[in-house]
């Protein structure tokens, strides 16, 4: 199987899906995943996973007409307006993401275009819903609403973009991994709001503003930047 950091290099979002549901090993594996994510110190997840339920995805007015034949999808959620929870929720829904496209399943990062009151109507009132994570196997060619997505999307940011650096220095090499790792993330509006640095030796980051999406944007690209440079974020572990 794929590792992860080969998953990362191959990973774009999807829209479009087969009606093949997905099999018992991902959904176990993603089971498993959701189990770990939930139980991290705090309490501050709340990932389900849904399978066969068309109904968050049907009506374009809900799609915009970019997603066809979701069928299953990742809740994410936890709790209110805690920003080291939507950094945890992209760290875990993207790890699963990965995972999941290791296993040869596509996805994308869902924020705004589902049905968010179907969705919602089933997490206890304490929750908040951030995303939904849509997954299938993909059709092999693009759908019109693929093709849409990625035209008024930018996918072209470089290193300059997401790093601040002393200029008088080269970076090591384990830091420019991580940040190319940074520029294979998925983001809200394909934005990547995100800056890291470094200085003795240490990585620090944060994101620019994003609709809402930029520390789910940050916990995303943390875990890119972990992969890449084989560098451990420890206020990610407690
Ligand atoms: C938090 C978040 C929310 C997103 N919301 C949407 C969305 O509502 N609709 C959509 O089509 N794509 C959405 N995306 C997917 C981004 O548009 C996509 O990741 C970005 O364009 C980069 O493309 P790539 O993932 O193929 O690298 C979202 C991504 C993230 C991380």
């Amino acid at each position: 199987m794929m590792t992860l950091k080969e998953a990362m290099k191959i990973r774009t979002s999807r829209r479009s899906f087969t009606d093949r549901p997905l099999s018992r090993e991902v959904i176990h594996m993603l089971e498993t995943q959701i189990q770990e994510a939930n139980a991290h110190p705090g309490q501050l997840l709340d990932f389900h996973l849904v399978t066969n339920d068309k109904k968050a995805f049907s009506g374009l007015l809900k799609t915009y007409g970019l997603f066809s034949g979701v069928h299953s999808y990742i809740v994410a959620a936890g709790k209110a307006e805690n920003i080291k929870a939507q950094e945890l929720l992209g760290y875990y829904g993207e790890l699963m993401v990965l995972k999941a496209a290791a296993m040869g399943v596509a996805s994308c990062w869902v924020g705004a275009s589902y049905d968010k009151s179907y969705v919602g109507q089933k997490l206890p009132p304490s929750d908040k819903l951030y995303c939904v994570i849509a997954l299938g196997y993909a059709n092999d060619h693009s759908s019109m609403g693929e093709k849409l997505a990625r035209r008024f999307i930018r996918h072209d940011h470089t290193p300059d973009e997401v790093m601040e650096v002393d200029g008088s220095k080269q970076p090591p090499r384990w830091f420019m991994d991580g940040i190319n790792a940074v520029l294979t993330a998925p983001s809200a509006r394909g934005k990547l709001p995100v800056h890291f640095s470094l200085k003795n030796g240490i990585v620090t980051c944060h994101a620019d503003e994003n609709m809402g999406y930029e520390y789910i944007d940050l916990g995303i690209a943390k875990l890119h930047f972990e992969l890449g440079a084989d560098y451990i974020f420890y206020d990610l572990r407690s």
